[in-house]
């Protein structure tokens, strides 16, 4: 028997006008090939998956957009929370020389990101650029959509996933499934990074619950 839902408070609203919008979305770290065949590597937090496609939001100025607009091999890199950090070290750097005039007051080049943020690359099984060997989750993918948006600012970019690396301490034991339980992405709120919090509940469609409970 289904219990009768209990109504939340409903909230008071004022106007806001606030000059940014992340609401909080998962950080990937994307490997793509440079011209002159090193890596790039940047930190991005418009990513979300469908399917086996994972849907990122590129600003047009970036080396990365240039990457995969001549090069569409990618890998999209999950850090955890634990490598904030390093994230951070990556978020005043781009792999783009010269440095793109809007971009000049606050960005710098560097070709060694890798170094740069003490991260460590991994040669992929699928794709030309490396992975970044400290995340554990790695998806190696390959472009199959560039879609312009609206205003020119950034490109819409569609990836089919092709190769999925986990680390066996986020995955449930002779399964192929990730452990929601022990995995946490880094997730970018209005520009601080967070953790999860302890699990509140699971979806109906959960299969990892499934298996918890039998
Ligand atoms: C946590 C975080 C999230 C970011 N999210 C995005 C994003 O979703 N899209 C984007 O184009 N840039 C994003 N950026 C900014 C890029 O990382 C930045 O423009 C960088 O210079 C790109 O490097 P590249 O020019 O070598 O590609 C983000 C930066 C940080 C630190």
């Amino acid at each position: 028997m289904n219990a009768t839902p209990t109504t939340a408070p409903v909230r008071h609203h004022r106007t806001l006008t606030p000059s940014i919008l992340y609401f909080g979305t998962p950080v990937v770290l994307l490997t793509t090939e440079n011209p002159d065949g090193t890596a790039n590597l940047a930190p991005v937090s418009s990513a979300w998956a469908l399917g086996r496609t994972v849907v990122l939001g590129l600003g047009v100025d970036g080396r990365t957009a240039h990457n995969l607009a001549d090069r569409p091999d990618l890998v999209v890199n999950l850090p955890s929370p634990d490598l904030w950090e390093a994230v951070e070290r990556l978020a005043p750097l781009t792999g783009a020389d010269p440095v793109p005039p809007a971009k000049r007051p606050v960005y710098r080049y560097e070709p060694d990101k890798f170094a740069a943020a003490g991260l460590t690359p991994q040669a992929s099984v699928r794709v030309g650029p490396p992975r970044v060997a400290q995340c554990p989750l790695q998806l190696e993918a390959r472009v199959r959509q560039r879609t312009p948006s609206a205003d020119g600012s950034f490109w819409t970019v569609e990836a089919e996933v092709l190769h999925v690396h986990a680390d066996p301490d986020i995955t449930v034991p002779g399964t192929q499934h990730v452990d929601p339980g022990a995995w946490s992405p880094l997730v970018y709120n209005f520009r601080h990074y967070h953790g999860l919090g302890p699990e509140l509940g699971h979806g109906f469609r959960s299969e990892t619950a499934a298996r918890r409970a039998g």
